[in-house]
């Protein structure tokens, strides 16, 4: 397995491994929408907004992780949303989700990111160092259908702070049906 970041070559794969993996999980229904996202998030967002990571064996992606950033009123801290992610259903299971997130995690780092934000399953993303905040401590962009799942780490040697004001995301998922 080589973890690497994607370049834009990647987008249809990365694309169809989001419909793929999400069809076989939650449904076609689901699948075309998180396929329909990664599409738009990949040719939508400007590129110093984005950072896609990908987890590849022999050539074939088998894992893909997805950061878009938040830009708040404040313009501070530097923050980066995780969403969507996915690893093949044969994949799974193996270490590759949380192994793919740290590499992630380290790079943003490396770029100056001080903040780590998703929205998901609260069990899933405390393994790779999320944890759970609230809507008044940051305001998610749109309301939020489970606010159990508005995730966040601080990627600095701060512990996490309130953000004051409005939170503002990528276009693309700028939709009440992402959250
Ligand atoms: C969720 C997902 C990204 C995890 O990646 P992975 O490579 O399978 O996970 P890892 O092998 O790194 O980690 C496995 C651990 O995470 C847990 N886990 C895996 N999927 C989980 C899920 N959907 N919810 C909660 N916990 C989950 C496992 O129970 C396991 O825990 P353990 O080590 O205590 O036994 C992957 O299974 C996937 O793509 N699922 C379908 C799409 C999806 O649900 N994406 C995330 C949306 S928030």
């Amino acid at each position: 397995m080589h973890l690497s970041l994607a370049t834009p070559d990647r987008n249809s794969e990365v694309t169809d491994l989001m419909r793929r993996t999400f069809t076989a999980s939650e449904g076609a229904e689901e699948g075309n929408l998180i396929g329909a996202l990664a599409r738009d998030l990949l040719t939508t967002t400007p590129s110093q907004d984005l950072r896609v990571f990908i987890a590849t064996a022999e050539t074939d992606v088998m894992g893909a992780i997805i950061w878009t950033r938040l830009q708040f009123e404040t313009n501070t801290p530097q923050a980066f949303l995780l969403s969507p992610v996915a690893i093949t259903p044969e994949w799974q299971g193996k270490g590759v989700g949380q192994a793919l997130i740290r590499y992630g995690l380290t790079d943003l780092q490396k770029q100056g990111v001080e903040m780590a934000i998703t929205y998901g399953d609260p069990s899933f993303y405390s393994k790779v160092g999320f944890q759970p905040i609230t809507e008044s401590m940051i305001k998610p962009p749109q309301p939020l259908a489970h606010p159990e799942g508005w995730l966040a780490q601080s990627l600095t040697s701060a512990t996490l702070q309130p953000v004051e004001g409005t939170t503002r995301c990528a276009p693309a998922l700028n939709h009440p049906d992402y959250w």
